[in-house]
């Protein structure tokens, strides 16, 4: 493989261009740093929002928090039109501090607690999908105290498996996520009878992660089959229909890219098929989170030590699986490439600081030969990066830098050693 020719490295290049100075970023903020691309976002936000319009009319993005929730990010999405996928009563906080409208959240979660759906009916957001027939009750008795109607959502779990990585594979019958047909009957019955609850969407979210678009042409026929029945048997005709994300990107030069215009195609056969089932076209939902910021994130990271064992090169750095799990909780690849260094290319392991021996960015990686203090940059680490990090072993978390027309603001400082412990009692 000639590393030099590939769109990571490509890319990286035309940020040079642009004047954007990884090395010198490095060295005034300190590493590990995430750096984030608010163009590549801008820019992911549009290419999606463009093509659905092409197929669909009345169509919102709710960006998925939880793929990354830094303020001033979510705050460029927000600027851009995108609406908010939550998850718990933290993301939607987050919604707030991005000043998103209420009307453009949705609520969802396999088990919400009842004060979250509490602050959520309280906050008047757009929908919440409910997964568990019970989460009406507590619904319908808190737009009672409110004196609200609640539109209400249920996730249907299709039994729909996907080709991604098991553990965030969740469509299928195995998995704890949505209501089989049978039982999402019932909450259906159930919600049209509740005095403070308005019936509205249907939720479906087989993975995460996906790159082929069968499952989701599957999803749309279930999906249309299930308000055809639905009208039919209950009377009851949505307004809302949330295909969830999972959209795929490439973690690898040999990786494919999602297939959006597949995808269009699929949007295209639900709107011609609606027409028959719906009087006025639904709102349609989708909820991307990884399609949107993936790959507009990098980790950088300084090289702490470089050393050979067993005739094994490792080279040791300062970000751990603390600040990046995905490596060590899927096996998930992410390119590295050596900022620092023409020289020529040596294998290597890549591995952090913290004390478990998953904690390994990469095995045998290509990389421009390392010495002490050189810069590595770790690629595609926008989403589920910082938001799946912790400060285990003790370790402060990263900065956050995000770069935006022209201009490269902190928009998250250093933790201190103090934050850390910021919260005990003693
Ligand atoms: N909607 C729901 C209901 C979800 O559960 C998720 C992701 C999304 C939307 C957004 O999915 P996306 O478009 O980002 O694929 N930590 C894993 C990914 C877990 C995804 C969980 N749910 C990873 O690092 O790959």
């Amino acid at each position: 493989m000639n590393v030099k020719s590939d769109f990571f490295l490509d890319y990286i290049g035309k940020l040079r261009d642009r004047g954007v100075d990884l090395n010198y970023l490095a060295e005034k903020y300190g590493t590990p740093l995430y750096f984030i691309d608010g163009n590549v976002v801008k820019q992911n936000y549009e290419n999606l929002r463009n093509a659905i319009h092409e197929v669909y009319d009345k169509f919102l993005i709710c960006y998925a928090y939880k793929a990354n929730t830094c303020i001033a990010l979510l705050k460029l999405l927000n600027s851009l039109g995108a609406g908010a996928e939550v998850v718990s009563g933290g993301e939607l906080y987050a919604a707030k501090l991005a000043g998103v409208p209420m009307d453009k959240v949705v609520f969802d979660g396999v088990s919400k607690s009842p004060g979250e759906l509490s602050y959520a009916v309280f906050e008047g957001v757009l929908l919440i999908n409910i997964e568990n027939i019970d989460e009406l009750y507590w619904i319908n008795k808190f737009a009672e105290e409110f004196n609200i109607k609640v539109s209400v959502g249920v996730r249907v779990n299709f039994d729909i498996p996907t080709k991604t990585h098991s553990n965030i594979s969740t469509g299928a019958r195995i998995h704890k996520f949505g209501l089989n047909v049978e039982n999402a009957f019932k909450a259906y019955s159930l919600a049209s009878k509740l005095s403070h609850v308005h019936v509205a969407g249907i939720h479906v979210h087989i993975g995460s992660q996906i790159t082929d678009i069968q499952p989701y042409s599957m999803v749309v026929d279930k999906v249309l089959s299930f308000c055809t029945e639905l009208k039919k048997l209950l009377g009851l005709e949505l307004e809302i229909i949330d295909l969830g994300g999972g959209f795929g990107i490439p973690y690898s030069i040999e990786d494919s890219v999602f297939p959006l215009n597949d995808y269009c195609k699929v949007i295209e056969k639900l709107e011609h098929a609606s027409k028959e089932i719906f009087t006025s076209q639904p709102l349609l939902i989708i909820e991307p989170g990884r399609f949107i910021v993936g790959n507009a994130g990098i980790l950088l990271t300084r090289v702490n030590y470089v050393k050979e064992n067993y005739g094994v090169k490792w080279v040791l750095v300062d970000a751990g699986m603390n600040d990046l799990i995905r490596p060590a909780l899927y096996g998930a690849h992410h390119p590295i490439y050596n900022l620092s260094s023409n020289e020529d290319i040596e294998i290597y392991n890549v591995g952090g600081p913290v004390c478990e021996s998953s904690d390994v960015f990469g095995f045998d990686v290509k990389l421009n030969r390392v010495k002490r203090g050189d810069l590595l940059a770790i690629m595609n680490a926008g989403a589920y990066g910082f938001s799946m990090s912790s400060n285990y072993n003790s370790r402060p978390r990263p900065a956050v830098i995000m770069y935006y027309d022209g201009e490269v603001k902190l928009v998250r400082r250093r933790e201190s050693y103090a934050d850390l412990f910021s919260h005990e009692i003693f």
